[in-house]
């Protein structure tokens, strides 16, 4: 019998990180040769793709595919709010403070016990915050790059000269952040290689979550047996999904979380300000059935 699946992210998730992944890779490496064309090699690895007026081009498609990308996780987190299922699991708690020590002490220290994390720990929170606000300034200096005599109504020379200062600066905090942090994180590290594959699957395994994110699953495995003891009710339709599923109520402020369905997929909770590409799920202390399913982020 193959062991339980768990449903973190819901088809829009998966999407939204996907795409936004495309836009980044895309962004990082037409913008970057651009800041450094001065650099030896920069002109022959850029030509590649044409040059740096083609860079510049597809550098500004990818731009507007950032700006779609966060206008349609504010969306999403708006239809969430609206549904009364946003998720609170991104949340920055003391908690996370109190896990970031623990697992420094436990780096060093080979006695101390690893912190239990809940739907999403410090790391992942971090990322999807940097996330947030390093795609505010992105954008806003971006623009600013792109339409300079439109923006020169609002800002003066100084001004300018300042957005190209930060957007070159934030890139490469960008790059390095995504290049080597999350993709270290989330992938590479000695307990996820080769991969996480959730951003594809939207899942992990009652192993993965076990390891990962124990106090979520002690929810859900709570709230699943809490289910199996109560009488049936009639599951709600979950329309964004296509199928009446469990997964809706687990979703919802008040629902039970999802029952694990040994050899199948674990209804998944809808995601929340998960939305990160990140995903949901809740905190420590949160009651069962609080816990959605995702993250993320714009
Ligand atoms: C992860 C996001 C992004 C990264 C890593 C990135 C990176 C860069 C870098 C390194 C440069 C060169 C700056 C310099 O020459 O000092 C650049 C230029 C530029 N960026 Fe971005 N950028 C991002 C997002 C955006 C967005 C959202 C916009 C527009 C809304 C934008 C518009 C521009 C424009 C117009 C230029 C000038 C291009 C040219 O000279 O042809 N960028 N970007």
């Amino acid at each position: 019998m193959s062991e339980p699946v768990y449903q973190r992210w819901d088809v829009s998730q998966r999407r939204q990180h996907q795409f936004l992944m495309v836009c980044c890779f895309v962004l990082i490496f037409t913008g970057l040769p651009l800041r450094f064309a001065h650099q030896r090699g920069v002109a022959e690895a850029v030509g590649v793709i044409g040059g740096a007026t083609v860079a510049g081009v597809l550098h500004r498609i990818a731009a507007a595919g950032l700006i779609w990308s966060a206008i349609w996780h504010v969306l999403y987190l708006l239809r969430r709010r609206r549904r009364r299922n946003l998720s609170t699991s991104m949340v920055p708690r003391v908690k996370d403070l109190l896990d970031a020590r623990d697992t420094l002490v436990w780096l060093v220290r080979d006695e101390a016990p690893h912190p239990l994390y809940d739907r999403y720990n410090f790391i992942e929170k971090f990322e999807y915050w940097a996330m947030m606000w390093g795609t505010v300034i992105m954008i806003i200096t971006g623009l600013v790059l792109w339409f300079p005599v439109a923006a020169a109504r609002w800002v003066d020379g100084l001004g300018l000269q300042l957005a190209k200062v930060i957007h070159g600066y934030e890139a490469v905090l960008a790059a390095v952040s995504i290049l080597l942090w999350h993709m270290y994180h989330a992938h590479l590290r000695a307990d996820v290689f080769p991969m996480n594959w959730m951003w594809l699957t939207g899942s992990l395994t009652a192993t993965e979550m076990r390891h990962h994110h124990p106090l979520e699953l002690e929810r859900l495995e709570q709230a699943a047996a809490a289910a199996d003891e109560a009488p049936p009710t009639p599951a709600p339709e979950d329309t964004e999904h296509g199928s009446p599923s469990p997964q809706a109520e687990a979703d919802s402020p008040t629902g039970g979380g999802a029952a694990p369905a040994p050899g199948g997929v674990q209804p998944p909770p809808e995601p929340g300000l998960d939305a990160g590409p990140g995903g949901a799920g809740g905190q420590a202390g949160e009651p069962a059935g609080s816990t959605d399913s995702e993250g993320g982020h714009a």
